[in-house]
């Protein structure tokens, strides 16, 4: 096939051709990390499942080997899905995925690096042993999947999770483990919602805000056997639901003794709670990162144009850049932002500041290539009393407030924000701003929103407007920040210091190469101010050149 590559992002991670989906099995390892993904190697449709394999000193430039686990044994014949990596206290890393058998059934299999000098752990070796786990006391054979990182209890016994569902039910299905071969079910899961199946579940500590270490810091899993280190945390589960294709995360506490995880009060933790991001992402894994003593996340995000397109440009799918994420001062939700790596690819520079945007005013962003940038802006409200009313029976529903109150409905306080991968006469345009409404006891409402409606003249993409609202005390602070992310066909947002985030594909016509503008707009009858705006032109890095 020939790649199309006018939509190909830049700096985003993706192989040069064919399927990805799922982030598998991240790590660093002695001085790299490694990325793993759901990968076809024969075509831009999902099928013929193995574990791709990339590696980085740096989370920037990436270097593509030879797939590390692929179908090769009865217990994953027929595909190997997703899965996670566990370093042993040995220091020893052990991959844990779910294989498809000759039955169609869904088993975990674990995987050993066949030599553990060589630092890009090329080879990995799956024991006769296998499957570790089988779908056996009641489990459905295919809802079965997506073992998460093991981590060690007090009784010496491993643990992990499994994704499953019994009728509505999705489950986190608990084993346990003393040598890592020998697993047995608990009596109960972890935890449970009725949502329809669980995929790709990811249960992990955050530090505390207050304790003796900086809250920002990750917290490895291995760290839990350190009781002083144990009392300090808090945990976290996130899932992802099959039926809706999004994911939903709880903070919450767990007791190791008897493996039971409670999600603190105000967490709704069925299909209207918190999400890390409001967009595409899916399937997300975290990794303890070592080397800078943070917790990276990497998410999945899908294309949004067809599968016949998909077919004609070679490729589909890319990995979210990494987030370091943590947990937020008063422990209500999780922070995420974009790597720090990143920043080493910021180029050209513009800036704007102190412009005041009237109602229904825009100006272009110039002197600078949009296509592939990083913007930051702080947008100044003047004033918020005429902010229109919130109705609280929107509150479960952000997306379908924005989507009936998109970029060109006009407000009061806002719609406001940025134009991203805009055509010069705005004929195709994505927006990414912000609505503040007012409630009861004169407090706000911030919401953030994605349009993609006019993104495109190809009618047949798929255009959902994507929103979240976003925890601010905007009276107070008067001002609210946005960072995006633009790279050809992404948009990847981070709202109030990555406290509401918003990635979308996008897959404009005219606003391509140099013809993508940069704007920033006010929609709304009260003027706002652009206090400052930082963009720059990024680099393209090493992605995923073979090695040597
Ligand atoms: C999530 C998922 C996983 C599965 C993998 C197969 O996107 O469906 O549940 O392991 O993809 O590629």
């Amino acid at each position: 096939t020939q790649i199309d590559e006018t939509s190909r992002t830049g700096y985003h991670f993706q192989p040069p051709k064919h399927w990805i989906n799922d982030p598998n099995g991240p790590m660093y390892y002695k001085g790299l990390y490694h990325l793993f993904y759901q990968y076809n190697p024969k075509g831009a449709v999902w099928g013929n499942i193995v574990w791709a394999h990339s590696v980085s000193t740096d989370l920037i430039d990436w270097t593509a080997l030879d797939p590390g686990i692929y179908p090769s044994k009865p217990f994953d014949i027929n595909g190997c899905w997703s899965g996670s990596a566990t370093l042993l206290p040995s220091g020893v890393p052990v991959m844990m995925y779910t294989g498809i058998d000759p039955d169609e059934h869904q088993v975990q299999n674990v995987a050993y690096p066949k030599n553990l000098s060589d630092p890009f752990l090329r080879e990995w070796v799956k024991p006769d042993y296998n499957p570790i786990i089988s779908p056996d006391g009641g489990i459905n054979a295919s809802a079965f999947r997506d073992p998460t990182t093991a981590w060690y209890g007090p009784d010496r016994h491993w643990r992990l999770l499994v994704g499953s569902k019994v009728g509505d039910k999705g489950l986190a299905v608990l084993y346990r483990s003393r040598d890592f071969k020998r697993w047995v079910k608990a009596h109960h899961p972890l935890h449970s919602g009725l949502t329809g199946m669980w995929e790709c579940p990811d249960f992990f500590p955050v530090a505390v805000h207050g304790g003796s270490r900086h809250h920002r810091r990750g917290v490895d899993t291995a760290e839990l056997r350190d009781a002083a280190v144990a009392e300090e945390v808090k945990y976290v589960l996130k899932v992802s639901l099959d039926l809706t294709r999004y994911e939903y995360y709880t903070v919450g506490s767990y007791d190791h003794a008897t493996d039971r995880y409670t999600p603190d009060a105000g967490f709704p933790d069925n299909d209207y709670g918190l999400r890390y991001d409001y967009g595409d992402f899916y399937a997300s894994k975290s990794f303890y990162d070592p080397a800078k003593r943070r917790r990276i996340l990497w998410g999945w995000a899908n294309e949004s144009d067809t599968v016949p397109d998909d077919r004609k440009k070679g490729w589909a799918g890319i990995q979210a850049i990494p987030r370091k994420l943590w947990l937020s001062p008063r422990g209500k939700q999780l922070i995420q932002w974009p790597v720090e790596e990143i920043k080493a690819l910021r180029a050209k520079h513009v800036n704007v500041s102190d412009k005041v945007v009237k109602s229904d005013q825009y100006f272009e962003v110039t002197g600078f290539k949009s296509v592939q940038s990083d913007v930051e802006v702080a947008f100044a409200i003047k004033d918020l009393s005429k902010a229109e009313q919130f109705n609280p029976a929107w509150l479960r529903d952000p997306q379908a407030l924005c989507k009936k109150r998109g970029a060109r409905v006009t407000g009061e306080v806002g719609p406001f924000g940025l134009w991203v991968l805009a055509a010069g006469d705005l004929t195709e345009r994505t927006a990414v701003f912000f609505r503040v409404f007012k409630t009861t006891g004169s407090k706000h409402v911030v919401l953030m929103c994605n349009d993609p409606t006019n993104s495109t003249f190809e009618s047949q993409v798929y255009r959902p407007t994507f929103a979240g609202f976003v925890n601010v005390d905007i009276a107070q602070t008067k001002t609210i920040a946005l960072r995006t992310l633009i790279d050809h066909s992404v948009v990847e947002s981070f709202g109030a210091g990555g406290k509401t985030c918003i990635l979308t594909r996008v897959y404009p016509k005219k606003a391509v190469g140099d013809d993508a503008h940069l704007f920033v707009f006010n929609h709304g009858e009260v003027d706002i101010k652009v206090v400052k705006l930082d963009a720059w032109e990024m680099k393209t890095p090493k992605m995923n050149a073979p090695a040597q």
